[in-house]
């Protein structure tokens, strides 16, 4: 798939089934992660891998929060549930620093950039993902479950497999409403 065809007709999949990228495929994406922008050089980012049992570690983290955000029932059901929809989740934690040149949204935007290289390193590979976040990414539970620090933020759950059926196409957008000449 050549570079073009993948910018313009990402998709995300939702439905995700085993295998999971692994090995030298896994290593692109998290490589491809680090290719962001990244002013200052600052790598403002970590890659924290849930796969497997700790799906379900992760799912209890979830769950907690919920019960400490007061969430109904549907959310704790989608708490304990959500993380198993996928063999494999990238939690993309912006790594953030004080610095006098880069402002603490350009490191969030750095990190996001990340998500969006890292989701397509995997379509690029056969492979398959969605970015999803919700409240749980500003929950004090999950942040500690994650490491935050406090400038840290959680940018995304990229969940990651093979996608079980293949997304419809897109179709090519009218860019006119969205475009103006200066
Ligand atoms: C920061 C961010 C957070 C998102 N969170 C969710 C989410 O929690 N749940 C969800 O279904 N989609 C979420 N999305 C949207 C999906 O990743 C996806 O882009 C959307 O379903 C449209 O599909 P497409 O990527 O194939 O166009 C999020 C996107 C971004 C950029």
């Amino acid at each position: 798939m050549d570079a073009l065809t993948l910018l313009l007709n990402r998709r995300s999949a939702s439905r995700l089934v085993e295998p999971a990228p692994s090995g030298e495929a896994l290593q692109n994406i998290i490589r491809a992660g680090m290719r962001a922008p990244d002013h200052g050089t600052l790598e403002p980012w970590r890659f924290i891998i849930v796969e497997g049992e700790a799906r379900h570690r992760f799912a209890e983290v979830l769950l907690k929060a919920a019960l400490e955000e007061g969430k109904d029932e549907s959310v704790q059901e989608k708490s304990k549930t959500g993380p198993l929809r996928a063999p494999m989740i990238i939690v993309v934690v912006a790594h953030c620093t004080e610095h006098p040149k880069v402002p603490h949204w350009e490191q969030v935007a750095s990190a996001s950039c990340a998500v969006q290289a890292m989701q397509m390193a995997a379509v690029a590979q056969d492979f398959g993902g969605i970015w999803r976040s919700g409240f749980w990414t500003e929950n004090k539970t999950v942040r500690e479950a994650f490491g935050c620090r406090e400038l840290d933020e959680i940018v995304g759950f990229l969940y990651l497999g093979t996608p079980q059926v293949q997304p419809a196409k897109v179709k090519a957008p009218d860019t006119t409403p969205f475009v103006s000449y200066f």
